[in-house]
């Protein structure tokens, strides 16, 4: 695992390259004074920076930034932040190296012609919880329409995980993330397109996460280490096995409702994992049973439970003490449903007919 000491290793390596850091809003306030010890003064005069990224941004603001990519022609990128700065600094390396229009990408057009893997992406997570640093896929938005770039060459060359960073973090802001870390952690376990590599993984983030992160939250960002390489193993499990129903839900509740990413995702976690390991109609499950008790059992371990109902008492216990519990009884379900990610919910192993299956407890 890399730590911040790396940053001071590769600017001395990439000596003679325009490096551009793509940063946050809160980069000059909160970030700037832990990382500048690490940027010799040498390499200062050839940073380039580009702050203010916003969350969610759209592909005008990808745009911006790779005309700034162009102008100054960088060779190298840092992307230092959450998961918004992150994808931004991963879509720019991608589209700005391979000379591909945006447009004709989302659209379909010309996708054969990348073939430049420019080894040149440095990922420094600050917020820990959406492993966009081990993920090959990014998020933009065109308006509200929302949409996800994949492709082996968005995967960043090198993450630096340094834990130093939560304490920049509020408590509102810790939880958020770490509680989409650790729901990534649980849909990856379970979902469809899973694999052993992504299940070892998923579990072993699971472990590091759910017996840390009610204190992580609470108590001054205590295990903070293990938070953020909790986060990293769920971003390189779902990077295998993509996210399930609990995330294919959760974009419509932020944008119909305005709940943060990692809270709207952990409003139906519990209550799916009752539906997925619960169900009693074999005709909805989109693998086998034995695979479904099998997946069950490591998710148990993971979190020190022996019961389905234990465990999902544990999960709701962690969500009401990281202040992440939402009141859903206003959620107008319908619409919700009319803006769910399809791929996303085909991902899981148990097909959902109804969403009121999984709001509403029965
Ligand atoms: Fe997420």
């Amino acid at each position: 695992m890399e730590k911040l000491d790396k940053v001071t290793e590769l600017l001395n390596h990439y000596i003679d390259k325009n490096v551009a850091f793509f940063t946050s809003r809160s980069y000059e306030k909160n970030i700037s004074s832990i990382i500048d010890p690490y940027i010799p003064n040498y390499a200062k005069k050839r940073i380039f920076y580009y702050n203010n990224i916003p969350s969610n941004f759209e592909i005008k603001d990808l745009q911006n930034g790779l005309l700034f990519f162009k102008k100054n022609n960088i060779d190298i990128i840092f992307t230092v932040g959450g998961g918004s700065v992150i994808d931004f600094g991963k879509l720019v390396n991608f589209f700005g190296n391979n000379n591909i229009s945006i447009n004709d990408w989302i659209h379909n057009v010309n996708k054969k012609v990348v073939t430049k893997n420019t080894n040149s992406l440095i990922a420094i997570p600050t917020t820990f919880g959406s492993g966009s640093e081990a993920t090959k896929f990014a998020v933009l938005y065109d308006g509200i329409k929302k949409y996800s770039i994949e492709h082996d060459f968005i995967l960043p060359h090198i993450s630096i995980i340094d834990e130093v960073f939560s304490k920049t973090l509020s408590n509102f802001q810790a939880a958020v993330s770490a509680i989409d870390a650790m729901c990534q952690s649980i849909e990856s376990i379970w979902a469809v397109g899973a694999n052993d590599e992504s299940i070892s993984y998923a579990s072993e983030a699971l472990s590091l996460i759910s017996p840390n992160i009610v204190e992580y939250v609470n108590c001054d960002r205590k295990n903070s280490d293990k938070i953020a390489l909790g986060s990293y193993l769920a971003g390189k499990a779902i990077n295998i096995s993509k996210t399930t129903a609990s995330h294919a839900l959760s974009y419509a509740i932020t944008k119909l409702y305005n709940i943060p990413h990692g809270q709207a995702v952990s409003i139906t976690i519990a209550n799916l994992m009752k539906y997925n390991f619960q169900n009693n109609n074999h005709e909805l499950l989109n693998i086998s049973i034995d695979k479904i008790n099998n997946r069950m059992a490591i998710l148990l371990d993971s979190i020190k439970e022996k019961t389905i109902k234990d465990g999902i008492k544990k999960i709701k216990s962690i969500i009401f003490e990281t202040g992440m519990t939402v009141d859903i009884s206003k959620f107008d379900i319908n619409k919700i449903s009319q803006n769910v990610n399809i791929e996303r919910l085909g991902n899981n192993p148990v097909k959902i007919l109804r969403l009121d299956d999984i709001f509403i407890e029965s």
